[in-house]
This record gives structure tokens, C-alpha cells and sequence, in this order.
């Protein structure tokens, strides 16, 4: 027998919020543009009071110890976010040190290096560590706009000393669609079932998914990736991605945070059906325009830097 399967799009002709229903239950955006970790995904060398750092906990956790780390998972199933990593450091002396690093996927998580951002490596070490300045202040620590990490969903805290250093209030400030207070408050919606398949959603799933992934490609202009990349390791995400204000949509969120129009094909028209967000689409092209080639015409392949 045929599979049967049930298709239905739908946008709202005046851009009013899409209806709710079983389909809110794939919808990846965090309720919050603060979002905390959720669990603890491991723990190496002395770590007391690691579960403290997650979400709906506000205890502190202490790492004692060179080289003892604690990786902390962000991910809400599988997706990742994106944005200003922020701690309060309670206690350190002053020769205590910490370090971050990120990784997409758990099969990256290192103490030592992150997954590639900046440039891909076959080596994989062009990223590094984020270490926080020394020596180590007591108070609030945020992440720097060029800091920010673009997508992640593993974050491994390091204490690079023998010195114990006591941590709370772990917390990422999301960055991505910066016009949008509410980022699960989409326009459309996308259900499409299909009874024969072995998991009925999983069309509904890749729309969510896609729908996600083009929220977090939509970015500040003025925090696009810079090129070259730090050196000898290093990211910075504080480049101008166009000479325009408000939003652009680039290619990717960890890495090619610039507007690269073959995406926008596909990322486009998933945008204007998930949030009716055509700002950013228009942007983008105007980026583009702004490579043209006066003598010839041609445009750039992608957007700047
Ligand atoms: C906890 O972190 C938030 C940022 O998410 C900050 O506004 C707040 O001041 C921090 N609290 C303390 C006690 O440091
Ligand atoms: C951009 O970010 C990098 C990395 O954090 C930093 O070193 C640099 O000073 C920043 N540049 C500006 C202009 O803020």
C-alpha cells in the first residue's frame, strides 16, 4: 500500500503567529534568549559540586587540580546554540586559571582544543582554548562580542591549575536573531506525517530542524567571522559581514559567518516561512551588490570579510 502522506504548509497572510499544535514539539528554538546548561555530560579529575551548574540548580561548583574539567551540555536533543558565554568565578587565588573550550559534536569535547571555527584543519587544532584572563578575577566573566561562539553545544570548563577555583551562574546569552525577543514565536508551521515510515515525524523533524539552523545563520552584521583568523590559534567573531545595519543571513553559524548567496536559495524561503523574516534576506543581497564590479559587472562569490 502507498504511503500516505499528509502535507500542509501554511503562512499567515498578514504575518500573525502560526496556530499551535503537535508540531511545537519539533520547534528547536530555546524559550529564552538566556539559556543554561542542561546537564552535566562528563566529569575528569576533581570536580565537586558539577550538577550545580545546570539548569534550575544555582549552587557553585569547585575544580581543583591541573588539568580537572567538567563538560557542561547546552543541547536541547540535538541542537546547538549560539552566543555569550557567561560565569561568575567565586573564589580563585591568584594563581588559579580557566580555559573554555566548544565543540558541535561530543565526539570533540577536548580540554585542550575546540572544534574548528575559524578554519577547518584536518588536525583540528585552529581553534584552541579560550583562557580566561590571568590573573583570574573574582565577579562576573562574560564573553567579548569577538569571543562569542557561533554554534556549540558542548562547553568544557578547565582549571589549568593546581589552584582550586570555585564557579556558579553558567549561562549563554544567545546572539543570533538579535530582533527577535520570543525565537519560538514563528509565522508558519510544518506538519507531514507519514504512517508507514518508521518515525511518522521525521519530515516534520527536518523542517524543524532547517527552520532552527537558518534562525541561528541569522546574525548582527557586525558579528561576522574575521578572516584571517588569530594566530597561532584562536577565533574572533567581530568582523562586519556588509555595509549594512540590522540583520544579515549567512552561510553558517559556526564557521562561515558570512552571506554566501548559494545558500540563500534554500535558507530564503525557509526564513520567510518560518519567522517571515525578509529583513535579512534583503540585506544579504544588498551585501552582495556592494562587491560588484563596476568595470564588469560580476559580483563576488560571497559577502565580506
Ligand atoms: C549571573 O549571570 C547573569 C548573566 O546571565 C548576570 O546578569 C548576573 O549578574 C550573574 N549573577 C551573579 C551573582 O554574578
Ligand atoms: C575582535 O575579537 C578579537 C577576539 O576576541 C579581539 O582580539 C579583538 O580585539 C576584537 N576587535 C575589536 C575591534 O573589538
Amino acid at each position: 500500500m502507498a504511503a500516505v502522506i499528509f502535507l500542509s504548509l501554511f503562512i499567515s497572510t498578514v504575518w500573525g503567529l502560526a496556530p499551535s499544535g503537535p508540531w511545537d514539539q519539533f520547534n528547536f528554538a530555546p524559550a529564552s534568549r538566556v539559556v543554561t546548561p542542561q546537564s552535566v555530560f562528563q566529569v575528569v579529575g576533581s570536580v565537586d559540586g558539577a550538577q550545580e551548574l545546570v539548569s534550575g540548580q544555582d549552587g557553585q561548583a569547585t575544580l581543583s587540580g591541573d588539568g580537572s574539567y567538567v563538560v557542561l551540555d547546552f543541547g536541547k536533543e540535538a541542537s546547538t546554540v549560539g552566543g555569550r558565554v557567561s560565569l561568575t568565578v567565586n573564589q580563585a587565588s591568584s594563581d588559579s586559571a580557566l580555559s573554555l573550550s566548544f565543540t558541535e559534536s561530543s565526539q570533540f569535547i577536548n580540554p585542550k582544543l575546540s572544534d574548528d571555527s575559524c578554519f577547518s584543519t584536518p588536525t583540528l587544532d585552529g581553534d584552541g582554548v579560550q583562557s580566561l584572563p590571568s590573573p583570574l578575577a573574582e565577579g562576573l566573566f562574560t564573553q567579548t562580542v569577538g569571543e562569542q561562539r557561533g554554534g556549540f553545544r558542548f562547553m568544557t570548563i578547565v582549571s589549568n591549575s593546581d589552584s582550586p577555583v570555585t564557579i556558579s551562574n553558567v549561562s549563554l546569552g544567545i546572539t543570533f536573531m538579535p530582533q527577535l525577543d520570543d525565537l519560538r514565536a514563528y509565522t508558519g508551521y510544518f506538519s507531514a506525517q507519514d504512517p508507514d515510515f518508521h518515525d511518522p515525524d521525521f519530515l516534520t523533524k527536518i523542517w524543524y530542524a532547517g527552520a532552527y539552523t537558518v534562525q541561528t545563520n541569522t546574525l548582527d552584521p557586525h558579528q561576522a567571522r574575521q578572516q584571517p583568523c588569530p594566530q597561532p590559534q584562536g577565533w574572533a567573531n567581530n568582523a562586519t559581514g556588509g555595509p549594512v545595519e540590522g540583520t544579515i543571513l549567512v552561510d553558517g553559524a559556526k564557521r562561515d559567518r558570512n552571506v554566501w548567496p548559494g545558500d540563500m536559495g534554500i535558507s530564503t524561503f525557509t526564513e520567510v516561512v518560518t519567522t517571515a523574516d525578509l529583513e535579512s534576506s534583503k540585506n544579504s543581497l544588498l551585501v552582495m551588490y556592494s562587491t560588484q564590479d563596476p568595470a564588469t559587472g560580476a559580483l563576488q562569490y560571497s559577502g565580506p570579510p
